[in-house]
């Protein structure tokens, strides 16, 4: 069985491990000798910081190729180039280096491979205070992997990168395209209006339609997602849902 051999409607978290959450072993970051962001980032030229990118890159590439759900929602884009950026940091990082969530045998070389980049990366917040509160800011971040202002330039989808840490509310919110959620590592707790919560775990998805409310809620465990985006609006931000 294939590790994104779920149903694009993604089912509830199994009291044991389902056939995308198999594998998981706890281990952390700091014990697969990922970057402590507690200390400058690593000092690396401009080739090294490519090939990190590059690794990234096919890690999700491949993750993408291993899921039907993931297929069936956009195809992988070909006209992919790599645009140098500087690194924007944001306080969250230290928290996805620390904790970044268990993974699966299948999502561990792309989530290791995020966490290779982090030091490196463009991050955003694209909230602010009074949205979501200053705990939030502090324990989250995400950045645009592939893009219309991506590390890799497309105008054919948006691939972002989200991390979460543990027992924060990202409040409902929406956005024109429509959304494909993959949980790399940890798990949450995914709302969506008209719609029943759902637990996620790696290698599980949940459909966002357009313009569709939605939230998440971490508790035990922090998650890093891949997301992806079709349809018009690609470049606009998500906004707070009115109540
Ligand atoms: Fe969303």
């Amino acid at each position: 069985m294939s590790a994104c051999s779920v149903p694009a409607a993604a089912m509830p978290l199994p009291a044991k491990p389902g056939p995308c959450a198999f594998g998981m072993t706890g281990d952390t970051a700091t014990a697969l000798g990922a970057p402590d962001m507690q200390t400058p980032a690593p000092l690396l030229d401009d080739a090294a910081i490519r090939a990190l990118f590059d690794t990234a890159l096919a890690a999700a590439r491949d993750w993408h190729a291993a899921c039907p759900v993931q297929r069936g929602f956009a195809p992988w884009p070909d006209d992919l180039a790599y645009v140098p950026r500087a690194p924007v940091p944001v306080p969250g990082i230290a928290e996805l280096i620390a904790d970044p969530g268990e993974a699966s045998d299948i999502s561990r070389p792309l989530r290791d491979a995020l966490l290779a980049i982090a030091p490196f990366v463009e991050w955003r917040l694209g909230y602010t205070e009074d949205e979501v509160g200053a705990d939030f800011l502090r324990r989250y971040g995400w950045f645009e992997l592939a893009g219309p202002e991506g590390h890799f330039h497309t105008l054919r989808t948006r691939i972002t990168v989200g991390y979460w840490g543990r027992g924060l509310f990202y409040p409902r919110h929406q956005h024109e395209p429509e959304e494909l959620y993959t949980v790399v590592s940890g798990h949450a707790l995914f709302h969506a209006d008209g719609e029943a919560d759902l637990t996620l775990a790696p290698g599980q998805t949940r459909l966002h339609r357009a313009n569709q409310p939605h939230a998440l809620t971490t508790a035990q465990s922090p998650i890093l997602t891949l997301v992806f985006w079709r349809g018009a609006g690609l470049a606009q931000p998500p906004r707070i849902s009115a109540a």
